[in-house]
């Protein structure tokens, strides 16, 4: 047993630095091989990735727009410290300008935004992942892919139009799991271009500190004042690791956007449990009731209160057994693309086996049956129309995220989507789940496709979509000093 152990073992080791490029295997979903030289094996091109041909363009110059003025311009200093909750409680983690959730960025539709990261003392590095926000290549934030780490002291510049409106959010793409657990995030609004903006709208960021559920912030039930009648836009976010069950009770409700893209056709409904998957959001309109408030709860006794000034919270209201269904949720209408005649079809197949990472032994995540590092590069050329079959049989939740793109839920468990279409970037797939997504390649880059239950992805639940003639400058590992080295997960 020794010899095949021992080669097991060597089989498994990631060197300290290499690029995502040279990780697994090229996956061309029946396409056609990248001209440009391909992405070969690493046993045959190394973990440098194969070495760039004439005509390719590097990750680093997918930037977004250099010149112009932004219409937003907003500095985030990162810091590792003990801070207060909105709530009071205290908390040792990290914050964005002293606060956690970090400030709220707003907006509209056409803007031109500007971020400029500080690392005032996080070791460990930090970045800003946009997440949820197509923006280009070299503005995604993510350590040793799109960029190095900004160590203490030193900044990063993010500037990309603002195109779509909708809720998302940022963190940071470094030490993901640890920082964005800790605190290191903050929400995004874009608001539609001629702002017929609801006039109660508020973002209900839910995270969990420290075992501590809250609402943007504060623990317990906060309120939000309204009068019977009025419609409110609150605005959910998940950035926990595990799903999030909301629900609504007093009112009846409507969702209007999943993940950064509206629904078509909402309907009201009422008493149905609501499943944000970690990383995605819903944008639910609630009607204040004629009498007491309407009430949104998170679980854990964290909830949001829309209602008049000392409505009272009453007694703690059950979840809905019953879940609101986005596969046939809203009105049916043109997808934008034909996936029947995709030019790429992967599989994104997420199992678990006994096995080595990294030369530790234990139970990992597979995909498509091999483990981190031998995951499939997903290889597709400006333009394709890609159709991904995700199924996961690894006996627990994986909220699968693809960077730079937002792809169409097709179907689950072979029953065809049938109501509004149901825009994602962030799914939720559970087990003995098969999802098939749809999605225009439209975005040239290398992008992140992993889970975003962080833990999962830090344990080797990572794979790339890498677009043909780019190549990868970053390194993952690479050292930058101060004991801050590129590692995004
Ligand atoms: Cu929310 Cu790879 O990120
Ligand atoms: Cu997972």
């Amino acid at each position: 047993m020794i010899a095949p152990l021992g080669y097991l073992w060597n089989a498994s080791r990631v060197p300290s630095t290499y690029s995502v490029m040279g990780m697994g295997y090229a996956d061309y979903g029946g396409g056609p091989a990248d001209e440009h030289g391909g992405h070969a094996e690493h046993a045959s091109s190394g973990w440098d990735g194969p070495p760039p041909q004439p005509g390719d363009v590097s990750v680093a110059d997918l930037t977004g727009p250099a010149d112009g003025t932004p219409d937003v311009d907003v500095t985030l200093t990162a810091r590792r410290e003990r801070f207060s909750l909105a709530s009071g409680e205290d908390v040792d983690g990290y914050t964005v300008n002293g606060s956690s959730p970090g400030p709220e960025i707003r907006a509209r539709v056409g803007d031109l935004v500007q971020v400029t990261l500080l690392n005032d003392n996080v070791t460990g590095g930090a970045t800003l992942h946009w997440h949820g926000i197509d923006v280009p290549n070299a503005e995604d934030g993510v350590a040793g892919v799109t960029q190095d780490a900004v160590p203490v002291g030193g900044r990063h510049v993010y500037r990309f139009f603002a195109e779509d409106a909708g809720t998302y959010w940022y963190h940071s793409h470094q030490v993901s799991h640890e920082q964005v657990r800790k605190g290191l995030f903050g929400t995004v609004v874009v608001e539609p271009e001629n702002g017929s903006r609801a006039e109660l709208d508020a973002v209900a960021v839910v995270h969990t500190y420290d075992g501590r559920r809250t609402v943007s912030g504060r623990s317990g039930v906060s309120t939000i004042e309204a009068v019977p009648g009025d419609r409110t836009r609150l605005r959910l976010v998940n950035t926990d690791n595990s799903p999030l069950r909301a629900w609504v009770t007093n009112s009846h409700f409507r969702v209007l956007a999943v993940d950064g893209r509206d629904v078509n056709g909402p309907t009201e409904v009422e008493r149905k449990l609501l499943i944000v998957p970690a990383g995605g959001r819903m944008d639910v309109e609630v009607t204040v009731p004629e009498s007491g408030a309407a009430r949104l709860d998170v679980g854990a006794e964290a909830a949001v209160l829309v209602g008049p000034k000392g409505g009272r919270p009453g007694k703690l209201p059950v979840a809905p057994t019953d879940r609101l269904d986005l596969l046939s949720y809203g009105t049916p209408m043109a997808i934008g693309f034909d996936p029947t005649s995709a030019e790429r079809r992967f599989d994104y197949r997420i199992g678990r086996r006994i096995g080595f990472l990294d030369g530790r032994p234990g139970f990992w995540w597979t995909v498509n049956g091999h483990m981190f590092p031998d995951l499939p590069m997903y290889v597709v050329d400006e333009g394709d129309v890609v159709r991904m079959t995700i199924s996961n049989k690894s006996g627990d939740v994986h909220p699968m995220h693809l960077h730079g793109h937002h792809a169409v839920v097709l179907s689950r468990d072979g029953v065809a989507a049938s109501g509004s279409p149901w825009v994602i970037d962030s799914l939720n797939v559970e087990d003995d789940e098969t999802y098939e997504i749809g999605f225009v390649a439209d975005n040239p880059g290398i992008w992140m496709d992993h889970c975003h239950n962080l833990d999962h992805a830090d344990d080797g639940l990572v794979a790339h979509l890498a677009y043909s003639g780019v190549t990868e400058p970053y390194r993952v590992g690479k050292d930058l000093g101060g004991g801050a080295a590129n590692q995004p997960e």
